[in-house]
């Protein structure tokens, strides 16, 4: 049996700074299912099989509020979020009780809006996280720009999460503002201090935190010190880095081919990291454009990911978020378990699937894309699933 030669752990999205177990894309083998679809002899994802193999979805991106407490010039949410809304604290009680119930494993307390600017009947995320039984299936994770992150710092809370990405723009007030239109440098950065001290204090193995710096046009020739004062000022778990997409019709913020040439110049000569590792580094930072294809979509098939929008809206999880003709349902209308496997998410699998597979995806843009690829290799006899013991070191409640 060959194995997979590259098991550098990187997406096309975000980059670490070193090679990290926790980013495996072989991690998606943990959910059984590409497994349980090959051993049952199924050949198709139909109505009738997807529930037996895919009971709930496995990661969940829950956006609770459409509010943010900055302007970043490349968010992706910019237009999406100007409706300002949010989800009800009931619904979002109501949906925790059913996703842990179905058997999610990994709750991404994210946006666009800033998840922790969220608050309804005086209820904030604190709350949330405080009143779940999770059990030992589900843990929460969350993704957040850290200007708030003070309301979380007690070991109580932050214990229960498995990861926390707080995502980082700058070196200095000066790149800082420049990129999130406002000023919140000192904040995020003495917010991102506390943690880790609390983290060290209380000995504390989990949450898994990391800086997520994301590279714009303003930020970009700075990367080199941005990613030294991380490193050394603030000390993360690990530090990821990732250029901006963009995702939103007529967005123009990804940098120009002049500055990506420029930044692989910076990577190359400036940047702090393994030699021998900085040719994959750039691969997936600025990956080519012509990546080919899985042969399916099986991370969309086999019901890997979801995405509960700020207006309740239910998503497949991708690149192209909350486009409406992809919609499933609406928790405000509906449960989870009635959405989960219905008629229309059929639909909308196949529909994504057919898009993939004739080419429709830009696969640069995709977190899905790696998984597939290592789906294609386990049908092949290519690969293995990881050890068990791995599950927790490999973030497997994440996809
Ligand atoms: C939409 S935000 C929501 C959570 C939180 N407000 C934050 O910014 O961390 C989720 C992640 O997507 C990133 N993001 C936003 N717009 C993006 C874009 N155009 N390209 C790539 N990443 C983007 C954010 O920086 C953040 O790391
Ligand atoms: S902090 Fe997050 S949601 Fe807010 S503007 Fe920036 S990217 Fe968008």
């Amino acid at each position: 049996m060959k194995f997979m030669e590259e098991k550098k752990g990187m997406t096309p999205l975000s980059v670490l700074d070193q090679p990290k177990v926790e980013f495996e894309e072989d991690k998606v083998l943990y959910t059984n299912r590409i497994q349980k679809f090959s051993d049952l002899g199924y050949t198709e994802i139909t109505k009738e099989n997807f529930l037996e193999i895919s009971p709930a979805p496995w990661s969940v991106d829950f956006q609770f509020t459409a509010v943010c407490n900055q302007h970043c010039s490349f968010c992706s949410y910019e237009d999406r979020n100007k409706h300002l809304k949010k989800n009800s604290y009931g619904l979002v009680k109501r949906v925790h009780k059913d996703l842990i119930e179905m058997g999610t494993r990994g709750l991404i307390y994210t946006g666009g809006g800033e998840p922790l600017s969220w608050r309804d009947e005086g209820k904030t995320i604190k709350d949330i996280v405080l009143e779940q039984n999770y059990g030992i299936q589900t843990k929460p994770s969350l993704v957040t720009n850290g200007v708030m992150l003070n309301t979380l710092i007690s070991p109580e809370i932050i214990s229960k999460f498995h990861f926390i990405s707080i995502s980082v723009y700058g070196h200095n007030e000066e790149v800082f503002k420049d990129v999130v239109k406002v000023n919140t440098f000192k904040l995020q950065t003495k917010n991102f201090k506390n943690i880790m001290k609390l983290k060290k204090d209380y000995n504390l193995k989990y949450p898994e935190i990391q800086a997520k710096i994301l590279i714009t046009r303003e930020n970009y020739k700075y990367l080199a010190e941005i990613y030294n004062f991380y490193k050394n000022e603030i000390k993360p778990d690990h530090i990821s880095m990732r250029c901006v997409n963009n995702f939103e019709e007529g967005q123009d913020v990804e940098l120009l081919p002049s500055q990506k040439e420029e930044l692989k110049e910076i990577v190359k000569q400036k940047l702090d990291i393994n030699e021998a590792y900085v040719e994959d580094f750039l691969n997936s930072l600025l990956p080519p454009p012509n990546l080919i294809p899985a042969t399916n979509c099986w991370t969309i098939k086999l019901g890997h990911n979801l995405l509960i929008s700020t207006l309740g809206e239910v998503y497949i999880e991708i690149p192209y978020g909350a486009t409406k003709e992809y919609c499933i349902g609406n928790l405000n209308e509906k449960s989870i378990k009635e959405i989960w496997g219905s008629e229309k998410h059929l639909e909308v699998i196949n529909m994504l699937n057919n898009r993939m597979t004739s080419l429709g995806c830009d696969l640069r843009m995709c977190r899905h894309h790696k998984y597939n690829k290592v789906m294609d290799d386990y049908l092949e006899n290519k690969t293995l699933t990881p050890a068990s013991s791995d599950f927790d070191l490999k973030h497997g409640y994440y996809l």
